[in-house]
Parts: structure tokens; C-alpha cells; sequence
């Protein structure tokens, strides 16, 4: 009687903790998120439902992202980056930081999002794009009676006097994608003589992307160097912005996603990776984040309103020079000592 009445217990336990059991079977995803905070908790939450996997979502800026991935090099605390601009994305493939996968989605993916794949050995695939302009608080720039900015060499004229925001490149993704823009439009030396020519009408350089047009919407800056998909995302939020891009031409990112070499739940991390490339996830930037990128998997819109990139004169960005890790460590390098030192 003894024996049974301890068996039956020991069933009971075993079926009580199953699900528990399965539960954890799912697994956990290290997530290493560089958009906004908004489309980050979205893929979170969106995925753990869909899976059962249980997401640890850190949001950093894509600058911000490669240093910590360096940092933990040895010991790979993340194991998937989603998001932030392409450039270092090709840093950390180059610096053997992320690992090659083959996503079966890849299939439905625009040629853009694959070169990036391609480029990367494989290692970091598109998956949104977007370009680089002005945003400007409409109201503010009336009241001040100042013209907004339509090209570059707008934002060397004294009228935008301490009322210009760009990031900071160490940190921002974006920053850096602007600085190689004029290097592409200009040459080197020119583009840093226009960055110092314009540190004058720079108020701050902010450590996210997305600062300097949110401080725009706030109306504390008139103008800002931004994604333009940023802007219509702060109009659509009910404040005074709009957005030009410049006439002489602009730059653009392809925001990418690489898997962590060393990740501790690599399974995970590739189920998510195919996850993200869906249709259905990719709607879930704009549907749930507000966002207005635009996608990679060629079957999701273009969400109402956004950039349509078609329709942008964008240069031909050359990210295989750009994202080389020698290069971007350069060219920052450059700005700190000719820009970021330059006194307020
Ligand atoms: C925003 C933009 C993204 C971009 C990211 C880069 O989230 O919407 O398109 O990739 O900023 O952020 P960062 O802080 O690195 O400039």
C-alpha cells in the first residue's frame, strides 16, 4: 500500500512537471536589439509567443552593439543581433565576431538584403533599408522665420546657428552612415571640412540616431541629420515634423541581422533568424512599432507613408569600403580628433 501510494506520488510529480519541462525545452534567446525601443519589445514579446522561447532583449545603437560584442568576444553573451546599420554589421563579419547561416526565408528577399548577405560571407543579411536626410520641426523653423534645409551645403549657413543635431558616431550607426555619405559625395578632406565648417550650427551630438529627431519633435533643435522613415514616424506621432532629402544626393543603410559566433543557444537563434525574415514579422515594424523602414522580404509592404526609397536620389554607397572595419575605425577615429574635440 506504502509503495503504491509513493508511486502514484511520484506519477503525479512527473506529470506536474512536465509542462514545466517542456516549457524550458524551448529555450531562451539572447537578443541583441539596435532599432527602436518600440519594434524591439514587439519582435520580443511577438516571437516568445509564437515559439515559447523566452527573450532577453537588450537595446543598444549599432556602434554601441559592435563595442559590447568585442567586449564579450570571449565569452559571447548575446546570440542574435537584430537591427542597426548595416556598416558595422560588416565589421563584426569581418572581425569574425558573427557566424554564417542560411536562411530557407532568404528565398523571399529582395536582391539588396542578399548583397549584403553575400558580402558579409554569409554572416549578416538585410533586413530593412532606409535613408539618410533632414527632419525638421515645422512650427519651430516658422517662428524662427528660417527656410529649412534642402541640401548639404544648406546646413553650413549661419541661419541654422546652434540649430542642427547629428549623433555621435562612436555610439550611432546613423552618424557614421552620414559621415560616409559626404565622404562618397565629397571626398575625405572635403567631407571633413564641411563637418567642421558645420560644428557651429551643431547644438549636440547625440548618442542614439533616433535623438536628434526626437529632440526635433520636442522642438528643442529646429533640424536634424536623421533616417527620414524617423521623421514620418515622429509625424505620425502627432508632431509639427517633416523631412527632405538632400538635392545633391544622400546615403542609405541596410539594417541587418547577424547570428553571435560563440552563441550559447544557437538553435534559438536561428529560429528567430528565419522568424524575422517572415512576412509576417517584418509587418510588425510599422504594425506594432510604428516603424517605417523599408522591409526585405519583398512580400511585405511599404507601410503607409513611408520613404519610398525609388523615389530618393541615393548614391551608390559602397559598403564592402564602408563597412571594413579598418575603415570605420578611421574615419570615427578622424572625427573625434578634427570634430567631436572641436569647443562648443
Ligand atoms: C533607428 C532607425 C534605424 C537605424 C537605427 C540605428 O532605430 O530607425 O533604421 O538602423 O536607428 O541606430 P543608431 O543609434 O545606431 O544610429
Amino acid at each position: 500500500m506504502h509503495r503504491r501510494l509513493l508511486l502514484a506520488a511520484l506519477g503525479a510529480a512527473a506529470v506536474s512537471l512536465l509542462p514545466a519541462a517542456r516549457a524550458s525545452a524551448q529555450g531562451t534567446l539572447n537578443l541583441y536589439c539596435s532599432v527602436q525601443i518600440e519594434w524591439c519589445q514587439a519582435i520580443a514579446t511577438n516571437f516568445q509567443r509564437d515559439t515559447g522561447i523566452r527573450v532577453n532583449m537588450t537595446q543598444r545603437g549599432s556602434g554601441e552593439t559592435l563595442a559590447a560584442i568585442r567586449a564579450e568576444s570571449q565569452n559571447p553573451r548575446g546570440d542574435v543581433w537584430f537591427g542597426g546599420t548595416g556598416d558595422p554589421h560588416l565589421a563584426a563579419a569581418e572581425e569574425n565576431l558573427t557566424q554564417a547561416y542560411e536562411s530557407p526565408n532568404n528565398a523571399n528577399l529582395h536582391s539588396w538584403a542578399l548583397k549584403q548577405w553575400q558580402q558579409s560571407g554569409k554572416r549578416a543579411v538585410g533586413v530593412y533599408a532606409g535613408a539618410v536626410g533632414f527632419g525638421f520641426n515645422t512650427e519651430l523653423l516658422a517662428r524662427k522665420n528660417i527656410a529649412p534645409p534642402a541640401c548639404w551645403a544648406d546646413l553650413l549657413d549661419p541661419r541654422f546657428k546652434g540649430e542642427i543635431q547629428i549623433a555621435n558616431p562612436n555610439s550611432s550607426g546613423t552618424a557614421y552612415v552620414v559621415i560616409a555619405t559626404l565622404v562618397q559625395l565629397m571626398g575625405e578632406d572635403e567631407a571633413f571640412a564641411f563637418l567642421r565648417r558645420m560644428h557651429p550650427n551643431v547644438n549636440a551630438y547625440a548618442r542614439s540616431g533616433t535623438g536628434p529627431i526626437k529632440a526635433v519633435a520636442r522642438g528643442e533643435t529646429g533640424v536634424s541629420i536623421s533616417f527620414v522613415h524617423d521623421a514620418v514616424t515622429e509625424k505620425n506621432a502627432g508632431f509639427p515634423v517633416a523631412w527632405a532629402t538632400p538635392c545633391e544626393g544622400t546615403g542609405y543603410e541596410i539594417g541587418s541581422m547577424s547570428i553571435l559566433r560563440g552563441a550559447r543557444n544557437l538553435a534559438p537563434a536561428r529560429r528567430f533568424y528565419d522568424w524575422a525574415l517572415t512576412e509576417a514579422a517584418q509587418r510588425l515594424g510599422f504594425e506594432a512599432g510604428g516603424q517605417l523602414q523599408t522591409p526585405s522580404n519583398r512580400n511585405a509592404p511599404l507601410p503607409p507613408n513611408a520613404p519610398d526609397l525609388s523615389k530618393i536620389r541615393l548614391i551608390d554607397y559602397d559598403f564592402a569600403k564602408f563597412g571594413s572595419a579598418a575603415e570605420r575605425r578611421r574615419l570615427i577615429e578622424r572625427w573625434d580628433r578634427e570634430v567631436g574635440a572641436l569647443p562648443r
